[in-house]
C-alpha cells in the first residue's frame, strides 16, 4: 500500500490509523535515509497504540520506550549498530517483542536479524514536505486505506 503525505501532521494522522490497528507481536522496521521521517511515523504510532505524543529520537539512547498499561512501543534506532555484537548491546534480544509492539529505524543496519512477519515502511522524501509512504503489511491492512 502507497500513500503520500503532504506535512509532518498528516504523516503522523497516517501513522496514527496504522498505530490503532497494531497488535501484541508486531514488528515495525522503516527504510528511508536521515530526516525522512521514521520518527514523525512513530509518533504517530505511539498515539494510535494510545502511548501519548512525546516521541523523540532515539539516537542517542538506541532505544526509547513508550510504556502503556496494556502494550509498550519499543522504539530503536540502528544507525549506528552494523553487526550482531551491536544489536546485542542495545539488548535487542531481551525485549519481550511477543507481548508488545517495536518500530526499528535504520532496520537496513539489522535486515537479516529482522523477523519474518515484520511489517516494512519505506518513506522517501519527493520535496519538502511530500512523503511517499510504502507500507508492506502483506496486505493485512489494506482495508483501512481504501
Ligand atoms: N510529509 C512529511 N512527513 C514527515 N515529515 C515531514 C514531512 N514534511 C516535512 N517533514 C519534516 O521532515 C523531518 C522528518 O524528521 P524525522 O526526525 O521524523 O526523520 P527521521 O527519518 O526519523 O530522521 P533520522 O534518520 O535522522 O532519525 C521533520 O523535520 C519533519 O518536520
Ligand atoms: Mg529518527
Amino acid at each position: 500500500m502507497k500513500i503520500v503525505t503532504h506535512s509532518p501532521e498528516e504523516t503522523v494522522r497516517a501513522a496514527q490509523k496504522l498505530g490503532s490497528m497494531l497488535r501484541p507481536g508486531d514488528m515495525i522496521a522503516y527504510k528511508g535515509g536521515l530526516g525522512a521521517g521514521k520518527t514523525t511515523f512513530t509518533r504517530g504510532l505511539a498515539i494510535g497504540l494510545g502511548l501519548g505524543d512525546n516521541v523523540s529520537s532515539p539516537t542517542f539512547a538506541l532505544v526509547n520506550e513508550y510504556r502503556g498499561s496494556e502494550i509498550t512501543l519499543y522504539h530503536f534506532d540502528m544507525y549506528r549498530i552494523s553487526t550482531e555484537e551491536g544489536l546485542e548491546s542495545t539488548g535487542f534480544y531481551d525485549y519481550d517483542f511477543e507481548n508488545n509492539v517495536a518500530a526499528v529505524e535504520w532496520s537496513e543496519n539489522i535486515a537479516q536479524f529482522l523477523p519474518e512477519n515484520t511489517i516494512y515502511i519505506t518513506i522517501d522524501p519527493l520535496s519538502e514536505n511530500e512523503r511517499e509512504i510504502i507500507i508492506e503489511d502483506g496486505g493485512r491492512f489494506a482495508a483501512a486505506w481504501d
